[in-house]
């Protein structure tokens, strides 16, 4: 099928190779003349793993292709999907700007049937907007549907996710459009769930406000868990063994980043105060989110006293492991509330270290070559994402590398007896009694 992604972000690029990988002819527009330049030589503007490897498979063959007009864009596809940031207001409702200013392009070219998909994370009702918007905007008569279909992508695994989804959802109330959309989706083996427009919508803000639930639920346990003595480790492994509640997202730290579960958490919730039952059960679980790190600092302090002029070593900048996504990462205000208060920080990131030197961040502090070298005389270690690498440092190196071997592992990815065992003084997050020196 002929396709039509409009916004070459993250979610679009994914979304149209993916979609190129399966046979349809996907024609990818965005509105920045430098981004479509480096796609067309096929160069992709961040890291995201086997992504870069599918968009040259398919501009060689020809499936996939790179324009700035939204013109031949909506000449080309029978299907328009709108994949465009949708970013916060100060107030955490979503800005929906370009969504109304793709609508109404769309709705400018528009002389034969398309149906137009939101698949951008918005709020519930804005299928109706959008359909508004191109009615008023376009040609009178010309004819097309508007359809929901959002994307479950996880940054890190967004190919896999998108090549093998636990579940595509697809909100719409016209047959002619809803069986276009089943046809796109043929070739991925996975259940499909035909919903209205609003409850797709929904799912999109449901989903995540879940999965951030469950981390700030974990995450509150982890307190418990210091307090009394028990391991959260064995906590969450206990609960998770449950099919109904299950293993997935129960893992304590210093909280969710990223571009998504803060921004839609905060969506979510204007969303509900705008129809007029504020859910506050997301408000404690960003309160949970945001005490994490705070308890974190505050443990780093009381064992380092004053945090002025401390040498302190950072592992993991990316708001998670296997991206370079330094956006709403945990780990980068860590880093700032580290540096405010005068620590001296070398930092080290597998991926991230390009995206942090474009920041005022890189100035103040020491960006180092390798997880070694960042904890070169340290007098404290703080592991922020867990990528897999620093799991497998050189223990006896690493010691005898730092100044001083303490670790503050705010991703509980050390074994804590196994570190012990090398001298270290090891402090995890809901870890109590196992990081206790016996
Ligand atoms: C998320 C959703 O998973 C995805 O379905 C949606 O489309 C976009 O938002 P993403 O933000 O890429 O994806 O990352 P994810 O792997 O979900 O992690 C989000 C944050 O939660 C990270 O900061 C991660 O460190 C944190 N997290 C995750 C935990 O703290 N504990 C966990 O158990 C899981």
């Amino acid at each position: 099928m002929k396709l039509t992604i409009i916004g070459s972000g993250y979610v679009g690029l994914t979304t149209g190779a993916c979609f190129a990988e399966v046979g349809h002819q996907v024609v990818c527009v965005d509105s920045d003349p430098d981004r479509v330049q480096s796609l067309v030589t096929g160069t992709v503007p961040f890291f995201e793993p086997g992504l870069e490897a599918l968009v040259k498979k398919n501009v060689a063959a020809k499936r996939l292709r790179f324009t700035g007009s939204t013109e031949e864009g909506v000449n080309h596809g029978e299907v328009l999907f709108i994949t465009v940031p949708t970013p916060p207001l100060a107030d955490g409702s979503v800005d929906l700007t370009f969504m109304e200013k793709v609508a109404r392009e769309i709705a400018q070219y528009l002389d034969s049937y398309r149906v137009i998909v939101d698949k951008s994370t918005v709020p519930v009702k804005t299928g109706e907007r959008v359909a508004q918007t191109i009615r008023k905007y376009a040609k009178p008569g010309v004819e097309f549907d508007v359809v929901s279909n959002p994307e479950f992508l996880r940054e890190g695994a967004a190919v896999m996710d998108l090549m093998k989804p636990d579940r595509i959802v697809i909100g719409g109330n016209s047959d002619r459009a809803l069986a276009l959309m089943q046809k796109i989706y043929e070739p991925f083996v996975a259940p499909v769930l035909v919903t209205d427009i609003n409850s797709a919508e929904l799912i999109k803000h449901a989903a995540n406000s879940f999965l951030a639930l469950k981390i700030s639920y974990i995450n509150a346990l982890a307190e418990l868990c210091e307090l009394s003595g028990a391991d959260v480790l064995k906590v969450a492994e206990g609960i998770g063994a449950d099919k109904r509640i299950g293993r997935g997202f129960l893992n304590a730290g210093l909280g969710y980043g990223g571009s998504c579960f803060p921004k839609d958490v905060a969506a979510f919730i204007a969303i509900s105060e705008q129809l007029g039952q504020p859910f506050n059960l997301l408000k404690e679980v960003q309160a949970i989110n945001n005490r994490q790190s705070v308890r974190f600092l505050d443990s780093v302090r009381e064992a380092l006293w004053v945090l002025k002029d401390k040498k302190i070593a950072v592992w993991g900048l990316s708001f998670k492991p296997n991206t370079d996504d330094i956006r709403s990462s945990v780990a980068v205000s860590l880093v700032e509330k580290l540096v405010a208060e005068g620590a001296e920080v070398s930092a080290y990131d597998p991926k991230a270290m390009a995206k942090v030197r474009e920041t005022s961040l890189a100035s103040q502090i020491r960006l180092a070559d390798s997880a070694l070298d960042a904890a070169a005389d340290a007098e404290a270690l703080i592991i922020a994402t867990e990528w897999a690498e620093f799991g497998l440092v050189d223990l006896a190196a690493l010691r005898d590398a730092m100044q001083t071997p303490l670790i503050f592992d705010g991703r509980n990815l050390l074994d804590p007896v196994a570190v012990r065992d090398f001298g270290f003084q090891y402090r995890g997050v809901g870890r109590g009694i196992t990081t206790e020196r016996h």
